[in-house]
């Protein structure tokens, strides 16, 4: 049996639709979804350095209770697992183990584990079985759904994959409890972005809450952590059910990210996370909206005070221009050579736009130089 209290959201999306099912101590109850999916005995369990211990371990232990044959693959933790050279490697070592069609990759993780595991999970014998459970706020609530996969190329990150939904995304709360602040943070921003793009109850109910949620604690408020998952991930999941292949609307998840992901790879790897990277961006954007007479500076100001509550900075060391903007030219967000730039003009809507001139994305990195 299933444990009691689980939200079920629904991925539309013909015959490839699929339920995300949030609640806490999911993972126990894996084997039973599994069964319920009637797939093959074979599971490639894919998780990293630090999931293994934590919950890794203990999946492979109650799937193999179940009969279940687990192939228990842990890889190093980090971004640069994410390699075409890795998925291989990854292939060639399910492949010897003579996997059939109906058998199981289990993705078992952050975002890095979503995307490689789904990646492998979408080659092996052209498709196999894909069972997504991100252990990280941000796998929760952003990448593991909505059947993005991917590796990095050598010209930019995420440049290869593609589109390949998960039979079942887990959402197992209790993870909250093991994550970092960092993490937890880093996966708030994308949640305060939902809350811009598209879901002014979810902004309003941050800004409610914002003394009990900046604590990072979910243990203490777990009613709180639970609704700011179960919304982000019910606005995801409308998203990618209303846009699987980013036509337009998925498009709008980009909010923060054309210029946080100039931050990341303007600065060496790590020096600001996704999250903070995110934030920063969206803080540009509202500069570029305000600047573009599409939003009043009080939005701004109360998306930025927002950010500020939560512990993001608002600033970056300066840094030539140039270096922002040539990784912001190679992103997968340029079409017919121009940069489109997602901007909020109010809490919960957007509007797309590719004619931002450069010279105001410049000056708007430049209000966060130090
Ligand atoms: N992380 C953005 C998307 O899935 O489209």
């Amino acid at each position: 049996m299933h444990n009691t209290s689980i939200t079920t959201i629904s991925v539309h999306l013909d015959n490839r639709s699929y339920p995300i099912d949030v609640g806490t101590g999911l993972i126990n109850n894996l084997p039973t979804y599994l069964n319920d999916h009637k797939v093959g005995k074979k599971v490639f369990l894919i998780t990293d350095q630090t999931i293994a211990p934590l919950y890794g371990h203990h999946l492979e232990s109650i799937l193999s209770a179940q009969s279940y044959v687990v192939t228990l693959i842990i890889i190093p933790s980090g971004e640069a697992q994410k390699s075409f050279k890795n998925a291989g490697d990854l292939l060639d070592r399910i492949l010897e183990l003579r996997p059939e069609r109906n058998d199981s990759v289990v993705a078992l993780g952050g975002g890095v584990i979503g995307d490689l595991a789904g990646f492998i999970a979408s080659l092996c014998l052209r498709g196999i079985n894909l069972f997504q459970l991100p252990t990280s706020l941000l796998g929760q609530v952003d990448a593991c759904i909505g059947g993005k996969t991917a590796v990095n190329h050598s010209t930019g990150k995420n440049l290869i994959g593609c589109f390949y939904q998960p039979k079942l995304t887990l959402i197992d709360l209790n993870c909250l409890n093991t994550l970092p602040i960092h993490e937890l943070k880093c996966g708030m921003a994308e949640i305060v972005k939902y809350g811009v793009i598209k879901n002014t109850s979810l902004f309003n109910y941050i800004e409610q809450n914002i003394d009990k949620i900046s604590e990072f604690d979910p243990k203490k408020y777990p009613v709180i952590w639970r609704h700011l998952i179960v919304s982000s991930a019910m606005d995801k999941a409308e998203v990618v059910s209303n846009d699987e292949r980013e036509a337009g609307l998925r498009e709008t998840l980009n909010f923060g990210h054309t210029i946080g992901h100039a931050i990341e790879s303007a600065y060496t790897y790590g020096t600001f996370s996704h999250g903070e990277a995110v934030a920063l961006g969206m803080i540009a954007s509202c500069k570029i909206s305000v600047t573009l007479n599409i939003m009043t500076p009080q939005v701004s100001d109360r998306i930025k005070t927002l950010l500020t509550k939560l512990g993001f900075g608002t600033t970056i060391p300066a840094l030539p221009l140039d270096q922002f903007l040539t990784p912001m030219s190679s992103d997968k967000k340029v079409k017919n050579g121009k940069i489109r730039f997602i901007l909020a003009s109010e809490i919960g809507k957007t509007e797309t736009r590719n004619d931002v001139p450069e010279e105001l994305v410049k000056s708007a990195i430049q209000s966060l130089f130090k």
